[in-house]
């Protein structure tokens, strides 16, 4: 039933936002802090992403948006939200490249985007779209 899935992909907002914060708390941590934890929380959040968003992501694109685009009037947004989609997969490409190349630190400005843009994502999905669905 679409509620259920609505309500499970809410869950995972609920998580990712979590997520979100543990990662700012890395990046924040001072070029003169601990360095070593800095960079096993990014390494980690990193993982965290591509093992829980990317499904996350699939699963809105097949089980979500094809429903909400029966209603005419949710398509523009619908539009944005897919347009969302492609660029935190992009961006969370751009950090597992940095991870693997040049280590953790220069994941931090693909990061910094990423959070910046879920967050508005997830709020434009659970005010706009979720709602008018259950
Ligand atoms: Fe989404
Ligand atoms: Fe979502």
């Amino acid at each position: 039933m679409l509620a259920d899935v609505v309500q499970s992909l809410s869950d995972e907002h609920v998580a990712v936002e979590g997520r979100l914060r543990m990662l700012e708390d890395a990046m924040e941590e001072p070029a003169d802090g601990d360095l070593a934890w800095r960079d096993a929380e990014l390494r980690s959040g990193v993982d965290y992403l591509a093992r829980n968003l990317l499904p996350h992501l699939d699963r809105e694109e097949t089980e979500v948006f094809p429903e909400a685009v029966r209603e005419p009037a949710l398509s523009p947004l619908v539009a944005e939200l897919q347009t969302h989609h492609e660029d935190l997969r992009r961006l969370l490409a751009d950090a597992e490249r940095a991870v693997d190349q040049e280590g953790p630190a220069a994941a931090m400005a693909p990061l910094g985007k990423l959070v910046e843009l879920l967050r508005e994502h997830i709020a434009s999905e659970e005010t706009a779209l979720f709602p008018v669905l259950t």
